[in-house]
Parts: C-alpha cells; sequence; structure tokens
C-alpha cells in the first residue's frame, strides 16, 4: 500500500498525465496512469506539478526590517550598506529569528522549500550567525536552509573580519562568502578572493561570492573568482553572485571572461528583482539594467539560478517569497522571452540553484524525495506568468501548506461567471 498516489499532473518537462507514488517520504514510481492502493490519492486536475521552488540566494538576517530605522533614500547598494550598519548594534538574536522564521512560513506557503541565506559576520559577536543557525535548525523539517559566512562589511576592511568569518564556520556555517568590490581597493578585492578560497579549500567548503555588483565594467573580481577556484580545484563548487558589473563590461573581455569560468565551472546566481532598482543608480539616460549576462552565461554551458536576494530590508522594499515573481523579473529584463528561455527562467528557480546547492534527493525521478508543488497552471510558461498559485505543497510526502485556486468571479450579464486566467 503506498502513502500518496498523485496522478493526472503535467510535469515541467512537458510529460502529461503522470502519476507519482510516494512511499516512506520518498517516490517511488514516476508513470503515465499509474493504478495501486494507497492510504491517500490526489487527482491533480492536468495541472503542473513542480519540484518545489529553490532560492539560491537571500538574506535572512535582515529580511522583514525594512523602514528600521529609516528607508533607503538613494535606493542604492551602497546607503542599503550604511543603513544596515545603523541597524545591526540594536539587533537581538530573538527578533532576527522571529523574522525570520515569519518569512520561512511563507516561504513555505509559496513552495519554496530550499534556501541559500546569506549571514552577516562582519560583527564580532555573531549574533546573526548564531540566529540563522538556529533557524536552521528549527525549520529543517519542512526548509533545507543552506547558510554562507558572508563578510558584509569586507573581510579585509573590517578589523577581525577573517577571524570572525571562520568563527562562523566553526559555528557550523556551511558556505564561505564574500564581498570584493567592497573592499577598498581591486588589490584588495583580489586579496580577499584568494583568502577566501583557500579557507574553502581547507575546510573542503562550497564558495559563494558576492562579485562585481556594481556598475563598473572595469570590476575583475569574478576574473579572480574563477582563477581561484581553477587554481585551488574547486571546480563546480564556486558560484559567483550578481555579477551586475558584466552588463557593462568590453564585449572582447567578455569573451575572455566567459571562457575562464567554463574552464573553472563557476555557477551564476542573478538576483534581477533586487539588481533592476539598486543598479543604474549613478546613470542619467539610457539607464543600464543591472542584471548579468543571463542567457549568454546559459547558452555557454554554466548553471545560471536567479535568487530573491533581499525581502523588506534596507535593499528592497519588496518581495513575498515567491521565486515565480523572481523568474518573471529576470525574465523580462533579460530579454528571455523565447519558449524555450522562459523555461529556462523556470529551471532558473528549480533545478538549476538545486545544483547549486547541491541538494540531495532533488527531483521528480524515482528515489527522490516525495517534496512537490502543485501549481495552479498548465505548464511552466503559464506558472510565470501567472505566478500560479500554490495550490499544494508537499514535503517528504506529507502536506504542508495549500492555497485555495485563484478564481475571479464576474458580474456582467452574458459572460462565464468565473475565470482563472489559463486559457
Ligand atoms: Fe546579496
Amino acid at each position: 500500500m503506498l502513502d500518496l498516489l498523485l496522478h493526472n499532473a503535467c510535469l515541467p518537462d512537458g510529460r502529461q498525465n503522470m502519476s507519482v507514488a510516494v512511499q516512506d517520504g520518498r517516490i517511488v514510481e514516476v508513470a503515465p496512469g499509474l493504478q495501486a492502493p494507497a492510504t491517500e490519492t490526489v487527482d491533480a486536475g492536468g495541472l503542473l506539478l513542480s519540484p518545489p521552488f529553490v532560492d539560491v540566494h537571500f538574506h535572512m538576517d535582515a529580511t522583514l526590517t525594512y523602514g528600521m530605522p529609516r528607508v533607503n533614500a538613494s535606493g542604492t547598494l551602497l546607503e542599503g550598506i550604511a543603513l544596515w550598519g545603523e541597524l545591526k548594534p540594536s539587533l537581538t538574536v530573538d527578533a532576527i529569528i522571529e523574522r525570520a522564521l515569519s518569512y520561512c512560513d511563507w516561504a513555505v506557503a509559496r513552495g519554496l522549500l530550499a534556501i541559500r541565506s546569506h549571514v552577516d559576520t562582519s560583527d564580532p559577536r555573531l549574533l546573526a550567525v548564531e540566529a540563522l543557525l538556529e533557524v536552521k535548525k528549527r525549520v529543517a523539517p519542512y526548509i533545507d536552509l543552506q547558510l554562507v559566512a558572508f563578510p558584509q562589511d569586507g573581510v579585509i576592511r573590517t578589523q577581525g573580519g577573517l577571524d570572525s568569518l571562520k568563527r562562523a564556520l566553526d559555528m557550523g556555517v556551511d558556505v564561505v562568502g564574500g564581498i570584493p568590490h567592497f573592499e577598498r581597493t581591486m588589490a584588495d578585492g583580489a586579496t580577499s578572493v584568494k583568502l577566501l578560497c583557500e579557507i574553502a579549500a581547507e575546510r573542503g567548503k562550497m564558495v559563494d561570492m558576492h562579485c562585481d555588483e556594481s556598475d563598473d565594467p572595469l570590476s575583475r573580481h569574478i576574473e579572480s573568482l574563477a582563477c581561484q577556484t581553477q587554481r585551488l580545484g574547486l571546480h563546480g563548487r564556486v558560484t559567483g553572485s550578481h555579477l551586475t558589473s558584466m552588463h557593462s563590461m568590453d564585449n572582447y573581455y567578455v569573451s575572455k571572461l566567459m571562457g575562464l569560468m567554463v574552464e573553472a565551472q563557476v555557477h551564476v546566481a542573478s538576483n534581477p528583482c533586487v539588481n533592476i532598482t539598486l543598479q543604474g543608480r549613478f546613470d542619467t539616460y539610457p539607464k543600464r539594467r543591472g542584471l548579468t549576462r543571463v542567457p549568454e552565461l546559459m547558452a555557454a554551458g554554466l548553471t545560471v539560478a536567479f535568487g530573491q536576494d533581499d525581502m523588506m530590508d534596507p535593499w528592497y522594499a519588496l518581495g513575498s517569497a515567491d521565486m515565480l515573481e523572481v523568474a518573471s523579473m529576470g525574465l523580462h529584463v533579460a530579454h528571455m522571452t523565447s519558449q524555450s528561455a522562459m523555461r529556462q527562467c523556470f529551471d532558473a528557480i528549480t533545478t538549476n540553484p538545486a545544483k547549486i546547492l547541491d541538494l540531495p534527493g532533488y527531483g521528480l525521478e524515482k528515489g527522490c524525495y516525495a517534496d512537490f508543488v502543485l501549481l495552479q497552471a498548465r505548464d511552466p510558461v503559464e506558472a510565470i506568468r501567472l505566478r500560479a498559485t500554490r495550490l499544494q505543497v508537499y514535503r517528504r510526502g506529507k502536506r504542508i501548506a495549500h492555497t485555495p485556486a485563484a478564481t475571479a468571479s464576474l458580474d456582467m450579464p452574458g459572460r462565464p461567471l468565473t475565470t482563472s486566467f489559463m486559457k
């Protein structure tokens, strides 16, 4: 007897009328029209069953602090960092935990069941680290939370920055982060990349570094990151986050840089909602779009994922743990409007970030964890277009959230009574 049999589902790869059989928290079969006795049977109604959404890049220690102590007037990255610095002395472990848990509730409701969050290690008290390690433990039954030791104020620029980062890793933080473009000079930035990659290599950790998050066409930290990845043999374990300066770099230089990135198998995390608002702030017209070269990086064979980055914090006033909103923004800003490119945008919030996080048992295949989301859409493109309702969210074969279908009632005579916006 199966624990759960879900039938009549579409899958993101286009297969229709598929059944998914679940036993002991794992998928034991995926096949068309399966029939078998099960404790629970669910009719998917021909709708899209997706593996859970994955956020490759987030800052959970800052989430839900919008307006504390004031809002970011210039809308720039640098004012956001300064504002976060003003807020830090008043942070408490309990308040960070409470806000993070609220965010995680929203994430579960949105079918977002794996998150890589950077956690600021610049404050030697490491309050945010203590808080998010506690959150990671508490949400483990329903969210895979991976933490990155992130020296927000610069690992070299901050006195004791390297020591604090190492202590965070000792406490159990998973991944080594960095912010070379915020070090005092390009040379210090390159030194920080080298130091941090060496720490990761010594400790067997993955790396995820904020890199070149600026409009400066001469910023070169992703080049250093690719080079250190190659030198230390960290292939496939290193992610460059943001990489926004790539939009402004000289095309000849990028043709060389992309080769280095491919050689090192560096992954890419792009954060469209946040970078379309933070970047280009010093431009008049035309204004640059502030997103890295997503389709070109994908075409080169690199793994590219879209992240939320911020939600209601010093850098971004909006967001609601909705990765379909993030994919929609990425699609628009990167001109990814062909059918295949729109599907790639869906991959950028599901399978691609799962690969970057190295999530075990992710996917809709036999042997994977029974984690999935039933969406009120028939395919990935419709899911992005509608930011489709997450009708049912499952973790290890058990339903952990559900939302009523979105339908509008019409009061006009002679027209249908309801519409769900599906074609
Ligand atoms: Fe970030």
